[in-house]
């Protein structure tokens, strides 16, 4: 392996959120920093790949911090990744910039519903989306993922009678989906798409973890399976979960139907949010010409971190089940058998295991009694998270 995932890396006073932020002050828990072991927000304790560093670098080096624009080589980068990656052709004028997926969403709130309207999210479900509906006016509408196994699916009759509600402007899909790790097939997107063309819903796809897909699945590009998905679509795609750039704040947002672009750019012209920051276009062409090696080697690590956790919890704690692992670096795992009450559970992952995950609770109430892991770190923090939970929980 060219590169060493192993390494372990002291984030702590770095101004990492991860690392230099406190857990529980609302359950009345309070820690120095650093007792606690932080396995909570999506973000890599990996560094980035060297191409993407040295890029920035040079931008360093020069010392000139002007306005930037973004060059054609920079839209022909993440053009060919989505080409050659997923098989999804991308026309330039379809790209916007956002500095951010949350913010992407929050705007896409505001251009296509109504202070009233209903969005469409399957709970459990990626918590800052409900910030985003909420934030602007709007009302959720759950369409809730069932449980299959070791695995979700989705229950398309109340997504038709969701979909049907004359109030119901938006659907925010995230795909692959956090936090219950399925990447969804190309039937169960057409079937999704279809529906919400029907009743004239546009999908706001977030697709920020399209790249981290485990052996054996297949991302599709929900814009890519034809024209009525295509035509209703708005995509989400980063340089911020492949490469673990979030702190650059770049995101792509590609809208095909001309209508619904307008509308997304009115909001991006009423906020005056015209550009990117120059460390995000460097960093995101730098990314999406030169980090491919990089990230195919990072995946294969944090693939046999989901493998290592498998085993880990079937040996040592086999009363927490982990859910299939399909996409994401963000494991599901079931504690309803060690412990029934989610605020509980919560407070004994902190005050006992001392470990902060992200509780299922907080991804609504499907997920109470749930906790979800991120797994993109060195196997020997993994490997201390999982021996001070099972110490915990055993
Ligand atoms: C599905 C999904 N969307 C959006 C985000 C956040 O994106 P951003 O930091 O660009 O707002 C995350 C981060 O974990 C995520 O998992």
């Amino acid at each position: 392996m060219a590169y060493n995932f192993d390494e372990v890396i002291d984030r702590r006073n770095t101004n990492s959120s991860k690392w230099d932020t406190l857990p529980g002050p609302e359950i009345g828990v309070n820690y120095p920093v650093g007792e606690v072991l932080p396995l909570w927000v999506a973000d890599m304790d990996f560094r980035a790949a060297p191409e993407i560093t040295e890029a920035l670098t040079e931008k360093l080096k020069l010392g000139i911090f002007g306005y930037p624009i973004v060059p054609q080589s920079c839209f022909d980068a993440i053009v060919e990744w989505e080409e050659k990656r997923h098989g999804w052709h991308i026309e330039k004028e379809w790209i916007l910039f956002a500095p951010g997926a949350v913010t992407t969403a929050h705007m896409a709130v505001q251009a296509y519903c109504q202070p009233g309207d209903r969005v469409i999210v399957q709970r459990p479900v990626y918590y800052p989306f409900f910030r985003t509906i909420l934030n602007n006016g709007a009302q959720i509408a759950n369409n809730p993922l069932k449980i299959a196994g070791d695995s979700y699916e989705i229950d398309f009759d109340d997504l038709e009678r969701q979909a049907a509600d004359p109030r119901a402007t938006l659907f925010i899909l995230c795909s692959p989906h956090n936090p219950v790790g399925r990447v969804w097939r190309r039937d169960e997107l057409q079937k999704m798409g279809e529906i919400c063309a029907a009743h004239g819903v546009p999908v706001l796809a977030d697709e920020l973890h399209c790249d981290i897909v485990m052996p054996g699945h297949r991302h599709t590009p929900f814009a890519g399976i034809g024209a009525p998905c295509r035509e209703n679509s708005i995509t989400a795609i980063a340089p911020s979960k492949t490469f673990n750039l979030a702190g650059l704040q770049a995101t792509v947002v590609v809208i095909p139907n001309r209508s619904l672009r307008q509308r997304f750019e009115n909001i991006l012209t009423q906020n005056s949010i015209t550009r990117l920051n120059m460390f995000a276009i460097t960093a995101t062409e730098a990314a999406y010409r030169h980090g491919g090696k990089w990230f195919d080697e990072a995946l294969k690590y944090i693939h046999g971190n989901y493998e290592f956790l498998v085993r880990y919890l079937k040996e040592n704690l086999p009363q927490v089940k982990p859910f299939r692992l399909e996409g994401t670096y963000l494991a599901w795992m079931d504690f309803r058998a060690v412990e029934t009450d989610p605020d509980r559970l919560q407070k004994r992952m902190l005050t006992e295991a001392r470990v902060w995950l992200d509780e299922g609770k907080i991804f609504g109430p499907e997920g109470n009694g749930f906790e979800r892991i991120v797994i993109a770190c060195p196997r020997s923090i993994l490997k201390e998270a999982l021996d001070r939970i099972a110490g915990a929980f055993r």
